[in-house]
């Protein structure tokens, strides 16, 4: 059964009615452009074809109450009295954004209604910005605000930072809530102006899970984030953004070592991802691939934040001959990496690299073909 019909079956079991409403909101896979989003720099994600889903009726009393199928677990709240969780739980997202919304002005109806998803937890694929922008999209469903994609960005950024205290740029929520179907989203992370681009003819996009999550992913990212504002404020600028790779090759001796070797990837990488954009434009997937390759180097090496676990799926996925690129994707550490290659071959790559992969690691690998979806949408409204 698919997963509208599983939270529209199974709203029905809790409220014996059939809903209002059905939303969804999709996890991202970045395609190019890793730890540029909080340089004020560019990113290349697509929205997959996994999401989070809510089947939901609106409330007359400003409370919300989430079922969620995938938890086993159920929720309330006042709207105009909510609690910073003292820990990340599901429901903290949804607080997070009724908070975050409510602070932006704008004025809340309550909902309540049943919440699944398929974007695999902690995976690197953005299950929380899915959340999240379902979330949004839900209260817009039954409140009465215009739904502006930029807008519930940075609504659901802030929900991330400061009512749960994830200190993340603003790339997972733009693509979530702007997502175009098959089409890749260039986003320009300082002015969140969007281009789309089509992906090289033949050619088709595959998620590779290692199968491993690391823990320490918020710390190392912090300190990323610090070593970066530090370059920046090093050269007098806003954000490593406004440097390019000519002038940071003049200037590169003003840094120490290692905040040198971030400064780097920062300014490297988002050289590639606009050239990405050429490749794409001329769909030329040679290049793109070699582009892609070119980032894992540069986030294993002078970024440092990929893993054993990846530079071996990595490494698997470029040795075949359908490949024509793969790098590491999301914060790093674990999680997932992403591969472009020969649409014919996707399937056969895909089980060749999973062998190899546990055969080299030990590690129990998830591959699979994804397809470029929308963004946050209303699937369903009665009447
Ligand atoms: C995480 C963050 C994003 C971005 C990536 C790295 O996914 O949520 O904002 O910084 O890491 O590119």
């Amino acid at each position: 059964m698919s997963l509208a019909n599983q939270v529209k079956q199974a709203f029905r079991n809790a409220f014996n009615e059939e809903p209002a409403f059905i939303v969804r909101a999709p996890g991202r896979v970045n395609l190019i452009g890793e730890h540029t989003d909080y340089n004020d720099g560019f990113v290349f994600p697509l929205a997959i074809d996994r999401a989070a889903w809510i089947a939901l009726r609106p409330r007359a009393d400003k409370r919300l109450l989430a079922l969620s199928l995938d938890m086993q677990d159920q929720r309330e709240f006042a709207l105009d009295d909510l609690r910073r969780p003292a820990e990340v739980d599901w429901d903290g997202y949804l607080t997070g954004v009724a908070w975050s919304l409510q602070e932006r002005g704008y004025a809340l109806n309550g909902w309540e209604g049943v919440i699944s998803g398929d974007v695999p937890i902690g995976s690197g694929l953005s299950s929380s910005a899915a959340l999240e922008l379902a979330a949004a999209r839900a209260f817009y469903c039954v409140s009465d605000f215009e739904w502006d994609a930029a807008a519930m960005t940075l609504t659901c950024q802030r929900a991330e930072n400061d009512w749960l205290g994830v200190n993340c740029g603003i790339m997972d929520q733009m693509i979530s809530a702007a997502g175009v179907e098959d089409r890749a989203l260039l986003i320009d992370c300082r002015s969140l102006e969007t281009a789309t681009a089509p992906l090289p003819a033949g050619t088709a996009v595959v998620i590779l899970d290692t199968g491993t999550r690391r823990g320490l992913v918020d710390s190392a990212y912090n300190e990323r984030r610090a070593q970066c504002e530090a370059a920046a404020r090093r050269f007098g600028v806003k954000a490593l953004r406004d440097i390019d790779l000519p002038t940071f090759l003049e200037r590169e001796h003003e840094l120490e070592p290692l905040v040198r070797k971030r400064a780097r990837h920062v300014i490297s990488e988002n050289a590639r991802t606009l050239k990405a954009r050429q490749a794409m434009d001329r769909g030329d997937a040679d290049l793109l691939g070699q582009l892609m390759i070119a980032s894992h180097l540069s986030l294993r090496d002078d970024f440092e934040v990929s893993s054993p676990a990846l530079d071996a799926i990595v490494d698997c996925a470029n040795a075949d001959a359908a490949c024509y690129g793969a790098r590491m994707t999301g914060a790093g550490f674990g999680g997932c990496a992403v591969a472009l290659v020969e649409a014919d071959e996707a399937p056969a790559f895909s089980e060749r690299t999973a062998a190899n992969y546990q055969a080299a690691t030990g590690h129990d690998p998830a591959l699979y073909v994804t397809k470029a979806s929308r963004g946050a949408e209303t699937v369903y409204a009665a009447g």
